[in-house]
């Protein structure tokens, strides 16, 4: 089967960089949304030119100019976003140029990460993220554009080395702080295999109109299994200290905003296990047991390099 030509959208980004170089590596014609507002960003130009050299095309298109929008997706088959988690609305003009092209044979939406469809409780003002994405579900359900959600779970370099500590990437030297008794179950996930599976799911009937969760066996750990990994790594052991949910709740009181998002999402994750407390049913797939080809990095792996 010929491989569908795909537009990223959002493609320097943290995750999206990874989306292009895998749809490059899995052999898709690969374009790439270059927006005018653009500027100095020296690092974006230097990154798409590199994306250029590998073979991707570069599509200049504005959000704020529809037609320009319209004509780059009328230029491919597939169009995944991965626009940043501040700018999820925006993604409202990626629909409605979708929905115009009437080409599109699967759009991903900026997921990656908790599924905001179980997300109804989630806690203010962190709960953005999941309004917003479930507002984005909504316009593309109602156009009836194809589409597949893949939520990722928590992006290792966020969650992994630093051991899930907040306010930090690095690991702890002398203490970490544990999230009630540390036996909730997380997701953690590279982020280069975010990008493999993604790419992998868009040609995929069984991913059609469904959300894919990434989910792979191995990186399904409990923080505590997380601090045993890294204290088998490092040979050091680690004071661990217990903080109960109501003390962690506590510490959004007169915090910054960017902090009391962090906190409850933090509180999902690990008090509530919101990634992995339920199963995979009707409507929805695992990657790993999709695309068990990919080798998915383990994260005493992933850790290695912060030794
Ligand atoms: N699971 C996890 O642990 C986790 C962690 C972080 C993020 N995420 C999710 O991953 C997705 C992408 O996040 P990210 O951290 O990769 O994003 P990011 O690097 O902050 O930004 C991604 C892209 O968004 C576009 N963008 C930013 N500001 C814009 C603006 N004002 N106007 C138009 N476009 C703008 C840019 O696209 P250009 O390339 O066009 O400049 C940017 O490269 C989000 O849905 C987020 O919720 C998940």
């Amino acid at each position: 089967m010929e491989k569908s030509k795909v537009l990223i959208v959002g493609g320097t980004g943290y995750i999206g960089r990874r989306i292009v170089k895998a749809s490059l590596a899995q052999g898709h014609p690969t374009y790439v949304l270059m927006r005018p507002d653009i500027g100095l960003a020296v690092d974006k130009i230097q990154m798409i030119l590199s994306f250029k050299a590998a073979g991707a095309r570069v599509v200049e298109a504005s959000l704020d100019d529809h037609r320009s929008l319209v004509d780059a997706v009328k230029q491919v088959d597939v169009v995944v976003s991965a626009m940043s988690g501040y700018q999820l609305s925006r993604q409202l003009k990626v629909v409605d140029a979708i929905k115009e092209a009437g080409n599109i044979k699967r759009f991903l939406p900026s997921e990656y990460g908790i599924d905001p469809a179980r997300m109804e409780h989630a806690l203010a003002p962190g709960r953005i993220t999941f309004d917003e994405k479930m507002k984005i579900r909504r316009a593309i359900e109602e156009a009836n554009i194809p589409h597949t959600y893949v939520s990722a779970g928590c992006f290792a370099a966020y969650f992994a080395p630093n051991l899930s500590q907040l306010g930090t990437l690095l690991p702890p030297k002398e203490k970490v702080q544990v999230y009630g008794d540390g036996n909730v179950k997380v997701a953690f996930m590279d982020e280069d295999d975010v990008g493999t599976y993604a790419i992998k799911t868009i040609d995929d009937p069984r991913t059609l109109n469904k959300t894919v969760y990434l989910r792979p066996s191995e990186n399904i750990l409990t923080q505590m299994e997380l601090i045993a990994k890294w204290e088998k790594l490092s040979g050091k052991f680690l004071e661990k200290i217990h903080i109960p949910n109501d003390e962690f709740l506590a510490s959004m009181e007169g915090a910054e905003l960017f902090h009391q998002e962090a906190v409850g999402h933090f509180h999902h994750i690990f008090y509530e296990g919101c990634l992995t407390n339920f199963d995979i049913g009707d409507g929805a797939e695992e990657a790993s047991l999709l695309y068990p080809e990919v080798q998915y990095t383990r994260m005493d792996e992933y850790m290695k390099p912060y030794l």
